[in-house]
């Protein structure tokens, strides 16, 4: 059995959760799921009440929060350190029909169930709304189907198909495939269905309900952090003990996809949205102008403030000694926010979260196996894999004999859109002398004056072209030229050209 089918079992058996080995072959192959359902409904007659007791909270008279969080998780997509833990939301709707909104990770399906349950309190479940197929949102969904037989589920048909991939569920019996724009009336509320595609994957949709003006936003707003009883932003500190999670989720999960960001905010400025609903961290029923205007700049890559990060790598300390005297300089030149990060040390997204915060960013390395020392070389290529643009930079390179990651880091910079070089590169020789003062002086204070001087980089305006456009039918990329070259790529998604057709 390869690897790749082993994985796919697990996943399936972990999908079928509680219901455990008989409900995931009920869920194996194509079409079982219909004509098992009132065997596997059976296994959960009678299990109205749980163990335990439902953690929920009431978000309007009839929308009511069944999330979960994890505090026991150490790295969320196996990647990303989240001490704070992380909360996976989900949704319930009760009006003349019941309506779930995405569910949860495997991790956390048992308070997730005994949450639904309560909320319930009976009535059957009518709809399953999937916003994000994503795993983190999606690994129960296996069991809603089995406990709950009657529900439809709503997706996008991008959504239908991957889950398919992940659960091998087929879905295509009781569901119902939604584009933009679709409604459906649940009785006093109706939802619309707009499409976010990227954000994060290709078949995300986002659902308004007119009645209480609530937008269930998918991975937009959202952040690392479990919760802690407490709901809303507007109930925590957010700024002070929220937004370094929230940034740091936005950067790293979403933030290559500025542009599609942009565009679900051009949707959802032409609707009243007073709530949003984000499958992570609070939700936002105060103040949205304020977190909206954070995701305006995110994704615009337009700096958050007029701020230095110093990023060295240094393995004997002369280059650290060199980024702490550069930024003493930058200090001294009347520069509050200035931060020191040691690219060995401080974790990759904590960096990219600062590159997205920060207008100016000083890089000081030294020149490893003839090129940039591993960690900012890695540092380098992640900025430009999130598609960090409008940022001023500033370089120190050191090199016992030949340095030469000035001139390689410079490279990596230039490929930045909207990104320039400040002041002149200052070559340290193994440990910075006296020498050395007046170049790390002069490049203080060419970024301190950029700081000063220069108004936050503003994205650049793009010319409309004239030429014929071409719509990505994976993410909704655009592709505008005379032609769509035969070997084109969609830079956003990877889809070939098949898969491109003209708007
Ligand atoms: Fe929280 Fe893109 O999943």
């Amino acid at each position: 059995m390869s690897r790749e089918i082993a994985r796919r079992d697990f996943l399936k058996a972990a999908a079928a959760g509680a219901a455990g080995i008989a409900a995931a072959s009920v869920l194996g192959g194509a079409g079982a799921l219909a004509e098992d359902k009132p065997e596997a409904a059976k296994a959960f007659e009678g299990k109205k009440k749980f163990a335990g007791i439902g953690s929920v909270r009431e978000i309007t008279d009839d929308i009511v929060y069944i999330g979960v969080s994890d505090r026991r998780i150490q790295l969320f997509e196996n990647v990303y350190p989240i001490p704070r833990g992380v909360a996976y939301n989900s949704y319930v709707l009760l009006d003349e029909k019941t309506v779930l909104f995405d569910t949860v990770d495997r991790s956390v399906t048992g308070q997730f169930f005994e949450n639904l349950t309560a909320v319930l309190d009976g009535r059957d479940l009518d709809y399953l709304v999937v916003n994000h197929m994503e795993p983190d949102h999606s690994s129960a969904i296996s069991e809603v189907l089995v406990r709950y037989p009657n529900a439809t589920v709503v997706c996008t048909k991008a959504a239908a198909l991957i889950l398919n991939q992940f659960f091998a569920c087929d879905i295509s019996d009781r569901s119902i495939l939604v584009d933009e724009g679709d409604t459906l009336k649940v009785g006093k509320h109706t939802l619309t269905f707009v499409m976010a595609p990227m954000v994060h994957w290709p078949e995300v949709m986002v659902s308004y309900d007119d009645v209480s003006g609530a937008l269930f936003c998918a991975d937009a707003f959202g952040s690392f952090g479990a919760l802690n009883g407490n709901l809303f932003a507007d109930e925590v500190d957010f700024e002070k003990d929220w937004l370094p999670d929230a940034r740091r989720y936005y950067c790293n999960i979403v933030g290559k996809y500025g542009s599609q960001v942009q565009d679900v905010l051009k949707k959802a400025a032409t609707v009243d949205i007073k709530i949003l609903c984000p499958t992570h961290g609070p939700v936002w029923r105060e103040n949205l102008g304020w977190i909206l205007e954070k995701y305006s700049l995110w994704s615009s890559y337009t700096p958050e403030e007029k701020a230095v990060m110093v990023v060295y790598g240094s393995v004997y300390g002369g280059t650290e000694s060199a980024a702490n005297a550069l930024a003493a300089r930058i200090s001294q030149g009347g520069i509050g926010d200035v931060a020191v990060y040691d690219v060995s040390k401080t974790h990759g997204s904590e960096l990219i979260a600062e590159a997205f915060r920060c207008s100016h960013i000083v890089l000081a390395s030294i020149t490893y196996n003839m090129g940039i020392f591993t960690p900012m070389k890695n540092f380098l290529l992640d900025l430009e894999a999130h598609n960090l643009q409008n940022r001023c930079f500033a370089i120190i390179e050191n090199g016992s004999w030949s340095p030469a990651s000035g001139r390689l880091m410079k490279e990596i910079v230039e490929r930045l859109q909207g990104c320039s070089i400040v002041g002149e590169t200052v070559t340290i020789l193994s440990s910075p002398d006296n020498g050395d003062s007046d170049a790390l002086t002069a490049l203080a204070d060419a970024v301190t004056a950029s700081v000063q001087n220069e108004e936050s980089a503003a994205p650049e305006e793009t010319e409309e072209a004239a030429g014929k456009k071409w719509v990505c039918k994976v993410c909704g990329y655009v592709y505008e030229g005379d032609e769509l070259p035969e070997d084109y790529v969609c830079p956003v998604c990877g889809a070939g050209p098949d898969l491109f057709e003209e708007a």
